[in-house]
């Protein structure tokens, strides 16, 4: 399977991990364990804190099973960020109604503020302008404050928020404009609902 080959190689100055030393690329069937692996161990340590156990053992009965992520995989919707033959990052894209939607992005809570995640999200940012998206749309629960500044930092802006429901948590949805500069004047902003 052909590899994305991210092109943005910043450095913070915690330094990152280098090019040669993580892979970013699209997963493929032999990818299943370790893709699960991610879900399953970034959930249990970011969400019990703030949404509870259910909330958790919820999302991965829903999102995180082997069927939903081979489906994932197989439709070539799937990236891994790969160091040392183990993924330690996982994004997921898709459609939302006609918007492009980042679904997932899950670093191993022992390898962030090393770059994985921007490195996966520049995957996600070429794939989407490849298939001639010009935004993107996310959500992350009301609370995820680590993943609400990820997100600023990436040029997200918060669109709205929809209440979850059955006491599950709000989600806040996010949006970033991927096209180029002339064409952000040429269709005013829709809704990505
Ligand atoms: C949000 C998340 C995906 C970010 O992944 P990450 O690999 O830690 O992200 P990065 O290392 O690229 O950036 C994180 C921080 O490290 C800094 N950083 C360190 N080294 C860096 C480098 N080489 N390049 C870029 N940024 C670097 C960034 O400035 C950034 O600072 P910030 O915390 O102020 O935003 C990760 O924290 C995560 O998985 N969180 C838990 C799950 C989650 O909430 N996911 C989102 C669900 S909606």
């Amino acid at each position: 399977m052909t590899a994305p080959r991210p092109s943005d190689d910043s450095r913070g100055a915690h330094g990152g991990v280098s090019e040669d030393d993580l892979e970013i690329r699209l997963a493929g069937g032999d990818d299943l364990a370790g893709v699960l692996s991610v879900g399953h161990r970034t959930w249990l340590a970011t969400y019990e804190p703030i949404a509870g156990p259910e909330y958790v053992a919820m999302g991965l009965a829903k999102w995180w099973t082997p069927d939903v992520v081979t489906t994932s995989i197989r439709q070539g919707r799937t990236l891994v960020a790969v160091e040392d033959g183990e993924v330690v990052g996982v994004a997921t894209f898709g459609m939302q109604d006609s918007a492009f939607a980042l679904w997932k992005l899950y670093v191993l809570p022992g390898h962030h503020g090393h770059g994985i995640g921007s490195r996966l999200m520049k995957a996600v940012v070429d794939r989407a302008l490849e298939l001639g998206h010009d935004r993107i749309v996310l959500s992350h629960i009301e609370g995820n404050r680590q993943a609400a500044r990820f997100y600023t930092a990436h040029g997200f802006t918060e669109t709205h928020r929809e209440s979850g429901g059955s006491g599950l948590p709000v989600s806040v949805w996010m949006e970033r404009r991927i096209a180029s500069p002339h064409h952000d004047d040429a269709t005013p902003e829709e809704g990505s609902e």
